[in-house]
């Protein structure tokens, strides 16, 4: 008895887009309270797109959604538009009708770190887990900010960001001194117990990531590995440019 997951291969990133829009449409009609893990990156910005279309023309609901982030950079402020507040603020939250009190990201400005991860944790136990959680996968594996390591990160905990994160994210600010180098990111197992999960994936420079991901042995050096552990996992990528 194997695991499956259930792979999508999209033509170009507006049916990436359009598909993992209409998976997350139907979990939020099947269940409008859902508790909903989103991820920020340049991936997800279509499907958040698709899906605030499909709200302005009266097919959606988010009035009963929660949400609860991946993650968030330590040291910005949620007004500074690379923090990922802002991000999703900008690119989901401030155009449907979820209650914003109901969406959650990590305190990135919290002086007690170690009591925001705690909170974190204590606050997605309390709302009984995450029904699904969309995932981005960064070119050395990660997901969230779980960076390649020694040993799968469980709780919600802080990260020294590896390198190559700083430079892939250093196209959004000003200069690569600007990133910052710490962040808070949700643990391995939040992500895991979540009920369903979709690991998305675009344009050619993250087909060979993905298929060590999928394919390749399950390793805290490939973070996103462990997702094939997972019984809902669905894979959807485009790897045309
Ligand atoms: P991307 O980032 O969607 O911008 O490729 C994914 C990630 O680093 O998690």
């Amino acid at each position: 008895m194997g695991i499956e997951m259930n792979i999508i291969e999209a033509k170009d990133y507006k049916e990436l887009s359009r598909k993992v829009a209409s998976i997350i449409s139907a979990q939020i009609i099947l269940k409008p309270n859902s508790v909903l893990g989103l991820a920020t990156g340049s991936t997800p910005i279509g499907t958040y797109k698709q899906l605030i279309e499909w709200y302005k023309k009266g097919d959606l609901d988010f009035s009963k959604v929660t949400s609860v982030n991946l993650d968030e950079y330590c040291g910005l402020a949620i007004e500074n538009d690379q923090s990922y507040r802002y991000f999703m603020n900008q690119n989901l939250f401030n155009h449907v009708n979820i209650k914003m009190e109901n969406t959650n990201v990590p305190n990135g400005l919290a002086a007690d770190t170690e009591a925001e991860c705690n909170r974190y944790d204590q606050l997605i136990e309390n709302l009984g887990g995450i029904d699904l959680q969309l995932l981005g996968i960064g070119n050395n594996g990660h997901i969230g900010f779980n960076e390649p390591d020694v040993i799968f990160e469980k709780g919600t905990h802080v990260v020294e960001l590896k390198e190559t994160t700083i430079k892939a994210n250093a196209r959004f600010f000003e200069s690569i001194d600007d990133v910052p180098r710490k962040a808070i990111t949700m643990g391995i197992k939040s992500i895991m117990s979540a009920k369903k999960v979709i690991l998305v994936a675009n344009g050619s420079g993250k087909r060979d990531i993905i298929k060590k991901a999928i394919y390749g042995p399950v390793t805290p050096e490939v973070p996103a590995s462990i997702l094939q552990l997972h019984p809902d996992l669905t894979v959807a990528y485009c790897f045309n440019d």
